[in-house]
């Protein structure tokens, strides 16, 4: 037991794990006039090295520090500081040390004292100081695959830009050529110019996706957007599938909400080019004697379009890849179709671009839904 209070206080000062000293304000050059044991600890100096001496044997010649600063003018105004400082043991290893400090006033306000409390800190500084680097680094990795992106962004808008016209040129000769304008072309001619003609415009579709991947990613994608009443809108959009449709022997129907119009503000061209991408493929996937059926419907305050076939299905473990460029599924078209692969990548990124989702549900052997969500418009669209 602690009969006397000093003794008490001097005995929990000796077992704390901070470094505690004291420095006397009333002789020059504020000499320290106690340690404690933890001190020695973190410092490998004893007390009777230390006393009498001001504290800055820690810095060796680590003398200018912006913490020292902090230290400086908190003991030239007699205010509490912290400061992390590089500090130097006995044996020369330097460790960092998390200095709070704090002036003792008498009765009279007058500054007597300064109490140190010290703390090695070296593992945290470290591990922050590792993060930070770590962190810059990947700032400047991120850069500059920000930067090699925009490269290749700029790279392909540029290169399948000027495959478009040539190729465009090809097809346009082909058929020329084709309907006899230049000369009699024969039977077996008809059939290689066909061939010339699917084979440019195939390339011709990827070309004009990549472009618009390209366009989409390097974030230009500018979207004119205007009111649009959905149900109007997929009424043309769907009937122009209908012949498709009907020559693989599919049924493709549209259901549309009785009463109020769906309205939305969508870029007309864009979202037609969605409509599009998701009935053609559900036509392109299914077997004769399937189903297709697009409908409309609003939840909350979104419209509702989804296309749902009684295709193959698509196999779970290859859902989660659809949106990613040049996914390919282990369904195959049923009518010799051809797709880029991009199809619903620049799906995803219009819907995005006008506030809304694309989602799909699927199940092998029964079928395949694409929903896509898209904001109502609100009063003032
Ligand atoms: C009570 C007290 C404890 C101090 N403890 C440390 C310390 O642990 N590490 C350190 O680098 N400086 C410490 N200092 C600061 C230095 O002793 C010194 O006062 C400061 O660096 C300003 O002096 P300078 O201008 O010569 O650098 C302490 C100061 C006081 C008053």
């Amino acid at each position: 037991m602690f009969t006397d209070s000093a003794d008490l206080l001097m005995a929990a000062i000796e077992s704390s794990n901070n470094g505690v000293t004291i420095a006397d304000a009333g002789q020059a050059d504020l000499p320290l006039i106690y340690v404690n044991t933890a001190f020695t600890r973190i410092t490998g100096y004893d007390a009777p090295e230390v006393l009498g001496r001001n504290c800055r044997f820690l810095h060796a010649d680590k003398r200018q520090q912006p913490g020292l600063d902090v230290v400086r003018q908190a003991i030239a105004e007699g205010t509490s500081c912290h400061a992390v400082l590089r500090n130097f043991r006995k044996d020369g290893t330097p460790f960092w040390n998390e200095l709070y400090m704090s002036p003792v006033r008498d009765a009279s306000g007058a500054v007597t004292h300064f109490i140190g409390v010290q703390n090695d800190v070296t593992r945290r500084v470290e591990a922050e100081e590792r993060e930070r680097a770590l962190r810059e680094k990947l700032e400047q990795q991120n850069e500059r695959l920000r930067e090699l992106n925009e490269t290749k962004n700029q790279f392909l808008g540029m290169a399948v830009h000027d495959l478009r016209n040539p190729l465009a040129s090809i097809v346009l000769s082909a058929g020329t050529i084709a309907r006899g304008t230049v000369g009699e072309v024969n039977e077996d001619q008809q059939e290689v110019l066909e061939w010339i003609t699917d084979s440019a415009n195939s390339m011709l579709r990827l070309v004009n996706d990549l472009l618009d991947v390209s366009t989409i990613e390097s974030g230009k994608l500018d979207l004119q957007k205007e009111p649009v009443d959905l149900s109007d809108f997929l009424q043309h959009a769907v009937a122009l599938h209908r012949s498709r449709a009907a020559e693989k022997g599919i049924e493709l129907d549209l259901a549309l909400p009785e009463g109020e119009p769906v309205e939305t503000s969508v870029d007309p061209q864009r979202f037609r080019q969605v409509v599009d991408n998701l009935v053609s493929n559900a036509i392109k996937f299914c077997e004769a004697g399937a189903r297709v059926d697009v409908s409309l419907g609003v939840e909350n305050d979104s419209a509702v379009i989804a296309v749902a076939d009684t295709g193959p299905g698509i196999p779970e473990q290859e859902i989660e890849g659809l949106f990613q460029p040049f996914a390919r599924t282990s369904t195959t078209p049923t009518g010799g179709e051809q797709s880029t692969g991009l199809g619903l990548v620049i799906c995803r990124k219009v819907v995005e671009a006008h506030g809304g989702e694309i989602s799909v549900t699927s199940q092998v052997g029964q079928g395949t839904t694409f929903t896509v969500t898209l904001p109502l418009a609100g009063p003032a669209a």
